[in-house]
Formats: C-alpha cells, sequence, structure tokens
C-alpha cells in the first residue's frame, strides 16, 4: 500500500512539474538568445533614479521615432522607412482618407458604403490619426454607440439593431436613431485647492426607427482611439503581455489584469491588442471589423455587404451593394493589407522635456503611485515583428494591454442602469500630449468625458482605487507636475 502511495506522489509530482514548467514557459521568449533575455530584462527593469531622464526615453517608438510637432504630429511613419516602405505607406494613407460612396457609382472601386453608417473614411474618426471627439450639436461622427447584450466580456449584437448604432444612411434610407448627449456632474474631489466636479456624458436615443430597446440592453459610448504605434503593439511578444496578467490577483496587490483572447481571421485564439475592449487580435481583423460596422462595406473579415444591417431590416436589403462579377467582397485584401501597413508604420511622436525638473518630479509620482502596475512604461519588441522597423525596439508605450475593472461610474450599463461590463483595456498613454494639438476637440478615457489628462486620472476607480488613492494622500499639491509628466509624453 505505502509503495502504491509513494507512486502515486511520484505520478503527481511529475505531473505538476510539467504543469509549472508548461506554464512558465509560455511566459519566456523565444524570440531572443540567452544573453539578449538578460540584456532585455536588464534594460526594461523599472526607472528608480528620478534624477535624469532614462536613455532613449523620449524615443517613444524605438529608433525610427519621428521629431515632429504640431497638428500632423500623429501622421508620419517611422523614419527608418526604406524607399519602398515608403511607397506603400503614401498608398495605404490615401485608403485610410478615402472617402466612399454608395452604389451604384461609376467609380466601382470606391462604391459600396452602407446602407448603413457611421462615417464615409477612416480618417473621418480617426482625426488625423489621433482620436475624436463626442458630437456638440451635430450627429456623432467619430463617436461610436455599440448595442447589445453582454454574455461575460462579450457583446452580443442586438437583434435589430446589429452591433452599433448607425447614425448616417445612404439617400433612400433613414438612419437607425439620433443621439443627444448632456453632462451630468456625479463624482466629486477635492485637489489642487479646489472642488472638482467630474461629469459624465449621459446620453439620451431619440427617433430609434426600429422600435425601443429593452430594459436589459446594454449601450457602450465610445469615441475614436488614436492610430499611432499600432505596429509596434501588434510587435509585443504574447509572453510579454502574458507575464503580467493576474486573472486571480495573486500577487494581492489589487489589480487583476485579464489577456482578452479572441479570434484571428484564420480562428485561430489570440490575445486582443486593439479596440476599447481588446476585442480584436491584429491590425488586418481590426480594419476588416472597422469596414464591416463604421462603413457598411463587406471584405474578408466580415462579409455581409449590407454592412451592419440585421434580418429584422428589410428595408436594407432594396439597396444595390459594391459586390460585383469581378469582386468577392467590397473591400479586397489588398486594400486591406495597404491600410494595415499604414498603420503599422506609423510612429508615435518623440517625447518632449523628458529632463524637465518638473517632468522628472512627475514620473516619480507615476512610479511611486504605481500607475505603473497597468500603465508598463516599456517593452521590447519582438524579433520576429512583421517589418524591420519593428523589429527588437526599445518602446515606451504605457500599456499592459490587459482589461481591469474601472469601477461602476466608468462601467457600461443597461437601459435600467443596472451595471453590465467594468472591463476596459488600459490605453497606451503616448502621445498624449499631443492629443488636443492634432485634434483641438479631443478629450480623455473610452467614453471622452475626461477633458483634460487629470481629470481622466481623477476618474480611476475599481482596480486602480489604490493608485488614486496614494496620489491623493501623498501628491495632492504635486498634481501639476504628474500633469507636465503626462503631457510630455
Ligand atoms: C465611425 C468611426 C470610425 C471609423 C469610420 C473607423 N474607426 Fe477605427 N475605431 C473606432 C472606434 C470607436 C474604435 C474603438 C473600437 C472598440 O472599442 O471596439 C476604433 C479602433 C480602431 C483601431 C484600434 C486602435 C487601438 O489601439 O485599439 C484601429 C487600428 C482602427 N480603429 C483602424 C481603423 C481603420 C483602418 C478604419 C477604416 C477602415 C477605421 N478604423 C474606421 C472608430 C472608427
Ligand atoms: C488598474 C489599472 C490602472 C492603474 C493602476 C492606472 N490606470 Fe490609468 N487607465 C487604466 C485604464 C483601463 C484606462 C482606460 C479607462 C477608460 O477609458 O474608461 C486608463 C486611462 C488612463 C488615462 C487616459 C488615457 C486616454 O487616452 O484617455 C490616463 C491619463 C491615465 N490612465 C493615467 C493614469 C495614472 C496617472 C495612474 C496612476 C495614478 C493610472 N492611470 C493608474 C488603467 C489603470
Amino acid at each position: 500500500m505505502q509503495y502504491l502511495i509513494n507512486i502515486y506522489m511520484l505520478i503527481r509530482l511529475f505531473v505538476v512539474s510539467l504543469f509549472f514548467l508548461f506554464s512558465l514557459n509560455a511566459y519566456l521568449r523565444d524570440d531572443l538568445s540567452e544573453l539578449e533575455k538578460q540584456k532585455v530584462d536588464k534594460v526594461l527593469s523599472l526607472a528608480a533614479d528620478f534624477s535624469r531622464a532614462e536613455r532613449s526615453e523620449a524615443l517613444s517608438g524605438g529608433a525610427g521615432t519621428v521629431d515632429k510637432i504640431g497638428k500632423n504630429a500623429f501622421s508620419h511613419h517611422f523614419k527608418n522607412l526604406s524607399f519602398e516602405e515608403r511607397q506603400d505607406f503614401l498608398i495605404g494613407n490615401a485608403f485610410f482618407r478615402k472617402v466612399w460612396i454608395a452604389s451604384p457609382s461609376s467609380t466601382t472601386s470606391s462604391d459600396g458604403l452602407g446602407p448603413l453608417y457611421n462615417a464615409r473614411a477612416c480618417q473621418s474618426c480617426h482625426i488625423k490619426d489621433g482620436r475624436g471627439h463626442l458630437p456638440k450639436d451635430e450627429k456623432p461622427l467619430s463617436a461610436v454607440l455599440k448595442v447589445g447584450n453582454y454574455k461575460n466580456i462579450n457583446l452580443i449584437p442586438h437583434k435589430t439593431y446589429g452591433k452599433q448604432f448607425q447614425f448616417f444612411a445612404i439617400p433612400g434610407l433613414s438612419s437607425e436613431s439620433a443621439l443627444s448627449i448632456n453632462f451630468m456632474a456625479n463624482k466629486y474631489i477635492n485637489a489642487m485647492g479646489s472642488r472638482l466636479a467630474l461629469k459624465y456624458p449621459n446620453y439620451q436615443l431619440s427617433s430609434l426607427k426600429y422600435g425601443n430597446l429593452d430594459n436589459d440592453t446594454s449601450l457602450s459610448l465610445r469615441i475614436s482611439p488614436q492610430v499611432i504605434g499600432v505596429g509596434l503593439l501588434e510587435a509585443i511578444e504574447e509572453s510579454d503581455i502574458l507575464a503580467k496578467q493576474d486573472i486571480y490577483d495573486k500577487d494581492n496587490d489589487g489589480i487583476s489584469g485579464i489577456a482578452r483572447i479572441v479570434y484571428d481571421n484564420k480562428g485561430i485564439e489570440k490575445i486582443g491588442r486593439f479596440g476599447i475592449r481588446a476585442s480584436t487580435p491584429d491590425l488586418f481583423v481590426q480594419t476588416g471589423t472597422a469596414f464591416m460596422h463604421d462603413m457598411g462595406l463587406s471584405n474578408s473579415v466580415g462579409s455581409n455587404a449590407f454592412g451592419d444591417c440585421t434580418k429584422n431590416q428589410d428595408e436594407c436589403y432594396k439597396f444595390p451593394t459594391g459586390v460585383n462579377e469581378k469582386s468577392l467582397h467590397e473591400v479586397d485584401d489588398e486594400v486591406m493589407n495597404k491600410i494595415v501597413f499604414y498603420l503599422s508604420s506609423l510612429s508615435p511622436p518623440k517625447r518632449r522635456n523628458v529632463s524637465d525638473k518638473d517632468v522628472l518630479l512627475g514620473k516619480k509620482i507615476f512610479y511611486e503611485s504605481k500607475c505603473t502596475s497597468c500603465h508598463t512604461p516599456k517593452y521590447v519588441t519582438s524579433k520576429n515583428a512583421k517589418h524591420n522597423f519593428l523589429k527588437y525596439q526599445l518602446i515606451w508605450p504605457y500599456t499592459d494591454l490587459l482589461l481591469h475593472d474601472m469601477g461602476d461610474e466608468l462601467a457600461d450599463k443597461d437601459m435600467n442602469g443596472n451595471i453590465t461590463n467594468k472591463e476596459w483595456k488600459t490605453p497606451p498613454l503616448w502621445g498624449l500630449g499631443y492629443a488636443k494639438e492634432v485634434n483641438a476637440r479631443a478629450t480623455y478615457l473610452h467614453d471622452g468625458r475626461a477633458k483634460t489628462v487629470l481629470e481622466a486620472v481623477l476618474w480611476h476607480s475599481g482596480e486602480a482605487k489604490s493608485s488614486l488613492k496614494y496620489l491623493l494622500d501623498n501628491h495632492k499639491n504635486n498634481l501639476d507636475k504628474l500633469e507636465k509628466f503626462l503631457k510630455s509624453l
């Protein structure tokens, strides 16, 4: 009997250690040699000396980072592109800016828009490759309102309205709804010697063309994020992201980042990196999803030539599509790949004032307040990245690409006001200081509720509660320094 137990214990030990080895292996990079691994580990250790800037700290996007300011700060490619790559960038840029039209038209290569749509060009939402904004008196153009029912993290599209509300439609069809927003204060914080009232966008839908929404339907308002540096985010090794995942908060720091698992175009499981809730794994799927749902243009990712129209929206199907005998979809893979290349080569701008005394103090506050628990400062990208200019670069995006519970106030709610999803992906912070230069109406957080970067910080709650508490308990009168640091990014 004793003998059997011993064998049993041995087998158990073997299985457990195999499992342990396997799970450890999952977090080890296989693109680097032992020596490179040691070097990378050293470079990536968190700063402890705040008396001066770190080496290469200003080069947010690695060696090819552009040094341009002003309105076009987000619209430049990396400096180290080859001649051919520069040509591809220009072609991709043309497609990103291209204004699509309804079918039928004489220019068949540009038609197929809608029937329902949110915008006619990628650039209309990602304004000058930067973020969008909430509407004031106009129809929402660079903000999107998703609709449906949550099944865990996934938003199941609404049976009639589809994945999101389209506020535009081609001639002859009316849009799904109209949206109006008024700002309401529901959070007050004493900081910087005054009482700040934080306001959130309270929105109402009117003229709902296909009937009212059920009480358990959820809505999720999002402004378009910036698209700089996305090629580098795609080039981060999966193991580097998984290494920070901590679903059950085993290290007990109150923070439990989750890597969202989604599917790529070939049905393979990948980590979600793009979208405000990390719903897409790569730039190809993200681009296809955008064509399909934002613009109503079919492609190899989303193949309905009627876009986000559902079977409960009969009228949609009376309109001609942009599919013809020469094309399977309204947008072919060649165009998609050109856009993906364009996105991949957009450089984050070089940082400003990295050695400024106040900026360094702000950086210290950022680190001490453990903002770095989610806003991971730096990575070294994969040696297997798709393009030379993305390979083995030291980059500074300030994100872990994981989902975090950010508290009740930022959460999505259903029509009854019940909270239905609190998780958001940590957004990259690079380019933060340029946001308003690129789009004067730019604001912050997923739904654009924060007018300043500081307001964005003060809305943090949930898993970021203790980080914010530390900040307010210890640095209440130095928030301007933190702001200077954030704006130097
Ligand atoms: C109607 C506005 C709109 C249009 C048009 C639009 N987007 Fe977006 N885009 C968004 C929003 C909103 C998100 C966030 C989506 C989410 O949370 O799922 C987004 C996300 C993205 C992202 C991910 C950024 C990140 O870091 O997470 C990329 C890349 C992108 N869009 C590219 C494109 C491309 C390419 C096109 C044109 C084919 C396009 N978009 C058209 C609104 C738009
Ligand atoms: C628990 C993880 C976590 C911690 C800790 C955290 N953040 Fe964030 N941060 C996020 C997430 C997630 C968002 C997006 C929330 C949203 O859009 O509703 C965000 C958004 C932001 C934004 C707005 C970015 C934009 O593009 O709109 C800023 C600025 C920011 N954080 C700064 C900070 C600072 C400063 C600290 C430390 C005091 C901090 N964060 C701590 C997860 C975190």
